[in-house]
């Protein structure tokens, strides 16, 4: 994967601008992604498919900023989303609506009805209720729901539990051993077209066995449903790779596709993948300023601008993210820091015991933090959410402002006095 740091004359450059002018001219915290990171992480994923008929739908939730899903949409991605709030986004940056995979475990018959006016490629259908739902709801205007259902293969992703998705006794999916009688119901209905089927075992996987294993289950499925008559047309094996925070050793495009060929080479079923960290993760980061530097006891304390309301990864499941000095050089002496916010939590870090040069004032980076960021931040403690902005070549653009005191109370009321 293209990560989007790198040095040059002793600065830390993101493309060709330093990190200090970006963090100076869009004020700290702000989180910074290249563009042309992006772009190759994308790019990598279709040249990976080769000659195979394929839809890669970039996963919204990772990183949703209109200017992310406009630069991808331009290079032809599809779009995986969860709610209609990530359909309005893809239509707004210009996305194709017959590309877009609807996922979600409890689709509303509202988000349906637009879904279906726009004309999406399909629907991941995750229950029964759900898809006599979307049957009733196409019904209302005589449509034809295209539709998927997401199986559970009950696969172990061996990856953090809050991000593992495909065992029996998590919420997603359909159990695979009840998906051919729930296909020959969807079959028999209406207002319903079998597409497709779809599975998502988990996120941040750095070993490529389950997803093989995942497609063995779809395609003993696949292959049952054909000789009932329910031919399918693709095949989505769900999120993409892993990536490299730490020291994790991730697959490569290339060996997972090679692993997945000797399965799919006599198949014509359009291959389907939903990736998301694997394309923005490494391609940004979140930029923060130390504003005190404390001693409690042992521990060192560098309290910076950032909190777990602006990146939530390190409190919500103890992630390891890397975090540096923006400055290579510096003249402060080294020593072992947790690196916290100013959130009233004990859980509110963004990294512990981490060496570094640093004093007040300094500005640091974390790294990785393009995926799950800026999309789980909050307003926690009422603070404004942080801006972002996209790195070009030598140029930057504002991609979303700082929010303001406005922003935070907006929507809000006082109670009228009688
Ligand atoms: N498709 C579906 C149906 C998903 O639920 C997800 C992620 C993806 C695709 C994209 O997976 P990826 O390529 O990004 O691995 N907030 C967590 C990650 C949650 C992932 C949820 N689903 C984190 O920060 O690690």
């Amino acid at each position: 994967m293209h990560s989007s740091v790198s040095i040059n004359d002793n600065q830390r450059i993101m493309e060709n601008v330093p990190l200090r002018a970006i963090v100076q001219q869009y004020g700290s915290p702000c989180y910074a992604y290249s563009k042309k990171a992006i772009s190759e992480n994308f790019l990598d994923y279709q040249q990976a498919m080769g000659s195979r008929d394929h839809l890669i739908c970039y996963a919204v939730k990772s990183n949703s900023n209109i200017a992310v899903l406009q630069t991808l949409a331009k290079l032809g991605a599809g779009f995986d989303i969860v709610s209609v709030g990530e359909l309005e986004r893809v239509l707004m940056a210009g996305g194709d609506p017959a590309k877009v995979v609807y996922s979600g475990v409890a689709k509303t018959a509202e988000e349906m009805r637009r879904a279906l006016e726009v004309g999406i490629h399909c629907f991941n259908v995750e229950s029964e209720s759900e898809l006599r739902l979307l049957n009733q709801t196409a019904a209302e205007t005589n449509q034809l729901a295209p539709v998927s259902l997401r199986v559970n293969p009950d696969v172990d992703a061996k990856t953090h539990p809050y991000i593992s998705t495909g065992l029996k006794e998590n919420k997603f999916g359909i159990d695979i051993s009840r998906a051919q009688e729930v296909y020959q119901q969807a079959a028999q209905m209406e207002n319903i077209s079998v597409v497709g089927v779809d599975c998502h075992i988990g996120s941040q996987l750095t070993d490529i066995t389950p997803f093989i294993e995942a497609m063995q289950h779809l395609l003993v499925l696949v292959d049952r449903l054909a000789e009932l008559g329910i031919k399918l047309k693709h095949i989505d094996i769900g999120g993409g790779l892993g990536v490299r925070y730490q020291n994790e050793v991730v697959p490569s495009l290339a060996s997972y596709m090679q692993a997945l060929e000797p399965l799919l080479k006599d198949r014509s079923e359009t291959l389907v993948m939903e990736p998301g960290r694997s394309i923005t993760a490494n391609a940004g980061i979140l930029l923060t300023q130390v504003q005190v530097i404390k001693k409690n006891g042992d521990k060192n304390f560098a309290i910076v601008d950032a909190a777990m309301n602006d990146m939530l990864r390190p409190a919500l499941y103890d992630a390891w993210m890397d975090i540096n000095a923006v400055e290579v050089i510096t003249d402060s002496e080294e020593a072992d820091y947790d690196v916290v916010g100013p959130v009233c939590e004990t859980g509110d870090f963004l990294a512990k015991d981490r060496t570094l040069s640093i004093t007040e004032g300094d500005y640091l980076y974390l790294s990785s933090a393009g995926a799950y960021g800026f999309t789980m931040s909050s307003n926690y403690n009422s603070r404004p959410r942080v801006a972002e902005v996209m790195i070009d070549g030598n140029q930057t653009h504002l991609i979303r402002a700082r929010e303001s005191i406005e922003d935070l109370i907006r929507g809000e009321q006082l109670i009228k006095e009688q």
